[in-house]
């Protein structure tokens, strides 16, 4: 016990000493606002967003998708996949969490990243494939952009080990995900704790890869500060969800949508409905993995209601449904815009009294030729569901060309709404 403990502290403090060091300054002008800053990319394919993150020695250049709800980084490391950097986190560590960790994991194989004795096992989830894979909790180099940071710690799994799919749903290439909850294994987490920086990320996804990069920035200058968007930033608080709401679940971002306004009109809603009720149920979260936005069915009926009628008033054609999506238009009733069609503009009224105002580009999504759809879509009932249900699920496709930067220190989200509206988009930041 105490010659590991004594192996332990040794490792510990190269890899302390390690952590100062930058491979490739040059490369990082002077003029940037922030090193940490991973690019942003929509997958074609699955409108998946996901970013390269650099691990290990030699390097390895591993996609992963951006997930706001996930607890870690973690990627498969099953195959052609080695590094001289990995440190595994031994149980009796104190970097193995007591939260969320499976109990010490052993391997019988020859020692490489993923089999490894006495070591801290993870859940790697991919909500995705909806799976869990249990993985080994290891530190190694990792590059953000060109700044190399030791000391991180992520998932390690060797996925050939399973029969079903570690990366199903995610885009062609990646191999994992990069967890940006309110976790203590979540990347930003860590990077604040040990470059003792304010917990804050920011990030704006982008329509399409056509025109240009966007990035995901992690630390205190976020996109927020930008000339171009200041001005049209509002802020409302970060709920924290205190209720336990599974095992891997409870640390994600939610905000407090008060009411919900179509064309000026309230949603006819009792307010308790939107809130997060004793249990946990309930509230408005945000996710970058769910594609279209999921309103429980007490909340969508009327949402969904309201929105037809202002529909008809502004006289677009209504057509047959497409599922999951109900209502439906002939594309070429509605007008075009900066902001994308011209709809009923949906506002979400928040703690603070800001709105947040979601125009047809997030609104809206072309299912066939000439058709055009409301594209949110029903997430059932709490009856119809054995575990945790938010009210609102904000999806990724109401996120883009949004600005979201996450003050998680403070507890407050800053948000743009639609960029569009500004002739900006999330490349321009
Ligand atoms: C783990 O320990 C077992 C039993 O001592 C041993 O057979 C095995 O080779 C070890 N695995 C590794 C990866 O060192
Ligand atoms: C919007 O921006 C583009 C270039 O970014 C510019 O060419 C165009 O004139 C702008 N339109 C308006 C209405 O500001």
């Amino acid at each position: 016990m105490t010659s590991s403990c004594t192996i332990q502290f040794f490792v510990f403090s190269i890899t302390l000493i390690f952590s100062v060091s930058y491979l490739s300054a040059s490369h990082a002008p002077n003029s940037e606002p922030h090193p940490y800053k991973l690019p942003i990319k929509k997958d074609p394919v699955t409108n998946v967003f996901y970013t390269s993150v650099g691990i290990g020695n030699p390097r390895h250049n591993i996609d992963v998708a951006i997930d706001l709800t996930g607890e870690s980084l973690w990627y498969d490391c099953a195959i052609n996949y080695n590094t001289l950097s990995y440190i595994p986190v031994s149980c009796d560590s104190h970097s193995c969490p007591t939260k969320s960790t499976i109990p010490c994991v052993t391997c019988h194989g020859p020692f490489k990243p993923g089999c490894t004795n006495n070591t801290c096992g993870t859940y790697n989830y991919n909500p995705l494939a909806q799976v869990t894979f249990p993985g080994d909790l290891a530190q190694d180099f990792i590059f953000i952009s060109q700044i190399q940071v030791s000391g991180i710690r992520s998932g390690c799994t060797n996925a050939h080990k399973f029969t079903s799919n570690l990366v199903g749903g995610l885009p062609k290439g990646s191999k994992g995900m990069l967890g940006l909850a309110r976790s203590e294994l979540a990347v930003p987490t860590q990077l604040a704790l040990l470059k003792k920086l304010p917990l804050k990320f920011s990030l704006c996804l982008p329509s399409s890869n056509n025109i240009g990069f966007t990035n995901l920035l992690i630390g205190p200058e976020g996109h927020e500060q930008s000339q171009d968007v200041s001005k049209y930033i509002q802020t409302t608080p970060l709920v924290v969800n205190h209720f336990d709401t599974g095992p891997l679940f409870e640390e994600e971002y939610f905000i407090d949508v008060k009411s919900i306004k179509i064309d000026g009109n309230v949603v006819n809603l009792k307010p308790s409905l939107l809130s997060i009720d004793r249990k946990g149920n309930g509230g408005t979260k945000i996710s970058t993995i769910t594609r279209f936005a999921e309103l429980q069915t007490f909340v969508y009926k009327p949402f969904v209601r309201g929105f037809l009628k202002k529909a008809a008033d502004r006289r677009l054609k209504r057509v047959a449904s497409v599922a999951p999506f109900e209502a439906c238009f002939d594309s070429r009733s509605i007008g075009n815009s900066f902001t994308g069609f011209v709809v009923p503009t949906i506002d979400l009224v928040l703690q603070g009294g800001v709105q947040w105002t979601i125009h047809g580009a997030n609104s809206m999504v072309m299912v066939k030729k000439n058709v055009a759809c409301l594209a949110f879509v029903d997430g059932g009932t709490m009856a119809t569901m054995s575990f945790f249900k938010a009210s609102i699920v904000l999806g990724a496709h109401q996120l883009e060309e949004n600005l979201l930067a996450f003050d998680v220190a403070s507890s407050k989200l800053s948000f743009s709404s639609s960029l569009l509206l500004h002739n900006v988009t999330c490349s321009h930041l």
